[in-house]
């Protein structure tokens, strides 16, 4: 059998990511709980208890990564529990966050703390949230607090988790709260998390130098349709341009991106250490008539698609990310990545590709620094609610009880070889031999 090994560089970080509000259950001040009250979710769902890691079980998932080869984790702080209410800090959630950034440590696994994971308290939306400029001063008060507990434990921070997607479902679809569409509420939501990023950026380097800082962005690749038709191919650029662009100029340059071009904006950065990105599909932009929205979106026509359709399987767009992003001249860690499949048919395939072209990207020396799977466990999958399972491990939430996946047995063989090894993909996912081994004949071995 033809063989290859696409080894990664000494230190290169793997490891899982995960969000306070999906993770740890009984969350009961926060804009998503409250959303959730609203039966706003599918289902009419509620994270209730989700991954009981604020009851402890982190400790035993924890152990799960750790055993199965990751070095890394990723994970959130809950702003509403640290703060809940603007003039009170709760010292026992803060010493809850210490020991998890603690027992990562101990477990050899290297944390990286996201500040701000789509939830708001509530006291901060009651004065408008995001749309109110002073929400910038509270998120630095709260870094502040959070840096300054954490700084003896944890080095990487995240800023704010995908403000693009916050601004566009929040602000644009109405599907994440506060549930509006309306486009100038967008853009000045969007102007002040990127001056909230920029701010804790500087806070976070006052308070620990050596910090590695970064913001962390959906990029999600927007093909026109039809490349010959005009409409597409300037829905398809404009689409790009907002959703992609916006938060990773203003962070790398500070430039601030308008309808008219960018302009210089010294409040919004330069602010980045490296650059978070999440990957997980891409799409086909198509110019529609009908209005109000004149675009449609479509996968990529032959794409295999996730359980419920909502991931196309392009891995080509994970080494696109990364090729767009290393003009932003910092190193770049894959935050995210991953697929909901509860039978787990299609993410062993998935996640070799998927590694498979940063492999690739690695040997142009684009600088990757690792790679987080989206997700340790099957948690709380936000307007979604329970539906969509996209743990290494699945989640009985019932009993607590977890079962491990047949892709965390790849991953585990992945993250302790730091390598991808043919043979290791021939036993779990051999349907993803042929982007592996391109050209090379592979007779009966794939069913
Ligand atoms: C990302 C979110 C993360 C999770 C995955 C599936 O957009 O950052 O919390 O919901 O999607």
């Amino acid at each position: 059998m033809p063989r290859a090994r696409y080894v990664f560089p000494p230190g290169f970080l793997w490891g899982t990511a995960t969000a306070a509000h999906q993770v740890e259950g009984q969350n009961t001040n926060n804009t998503w709980y409250a959303w959730e009250q609203e039966g706003r979710i599918l289902h009419g769902h509620q994270a209730g208890r989700a991954c009981d890691w604020w009851g402890g079980r982190w400790r035993e998932d924890f152990d799960r990564a750790a055993e199965t080869g990751q070095n890394a984790h990723r994970l959130s702080v809950e702003w509403s529990r640290i703060q809940p209410t603007p003039d009170r800090w709760d010292e026992d959630a803060l010493e809850h966050y210490r020991q998890m950034a603690r027992g990562l440590q101990t477990r050899g696994l290297k944390p990286v703390v996201t500040l701000h994971h789509f939830t708001d308290p509530l006291w901060l939306a009651e004065m408008g949230g995001w749309e109110n400029p002073d929400a910038v001063t509270h998120f630095v008060a709260f870094v502040g607090k959070v840096v300054e507990a954490l700084k003896p434990y944890v080095e990487i921070w995240c800023t704010i988790n995908e403000p693009n997607v916050y601004t566009a479902l929040g602000y644009v679809e109405g599907i994440f709260p506060p549930g509006k569409q309306d486009l100038p509420t967008a853009l000045a939501v969007a102007e002040h998390l990127a001056q909230g990023h920029a701010a804790a950026y500087e806070a976070i380097h006052r308070l620990q130098p050596q910090a590695q800082v970064g913001i962390v962005v959906y990029y999600r690749p927007m093909r026109p349709a039809r490349p010959w038709f005009p409409p597409d191919v300037l829905l398809a650029w404009m689409e790009h341009r907002w959703f992609n662009h916006y938060f990773a100029l203003a962070a790398a340059f500070g430039r601030k991106m308008t309808p008219w071009g960018t302009r210089r904006d010294r409040k919004l950065g330069p602010a980045l250490d490296f650059f978070g990105l999440n990957y997980y599909t891409s799409d086909r932009v198509a110019f529609r008539r009908q209005p109000p929205a004149y675009t449609e979106r479509r996968f990529p026509p032959d794409a295999p698609l996730s359980e419920n359709q909502d991931i196309a399987h392009v891995p080509q767009g994970l080494f696109q990310g990364i090729r767009w992003a290393r003009r932003l001249g910092v190193p770049i860690l894959v935050t995210e990545n991953g697929v909901e499949d509860g039978a787990d048919t299609l993410r062993p395939r998935y996640l070799s590709e998927h590694i498979h072209q940063i492999w690739r990207a690695l040997n142009f020396n684009w600088p990757v620094l690792g790679y987080l799977h989206w997700t340790l466990v099957d948690n709380f999958e936000w307007d979604r609610g329970w539906t969509r399972r996209f743990g290494l491990w699945a989640l009985d939430r019932e009993t607590q009880s977890r079962t491990q996946r047949g892709s965390a047995a790849l991953y585990a063989a992945i993250c302790q070889a730091n390598a991808l090894d043919t043979d290791t993909v021939a036993q779990y996912a051999p349907d993803a031999l042929p982007a592996l081994l391109p050209g090379v004949p592979l007779g009966g071995m794939i069913k």
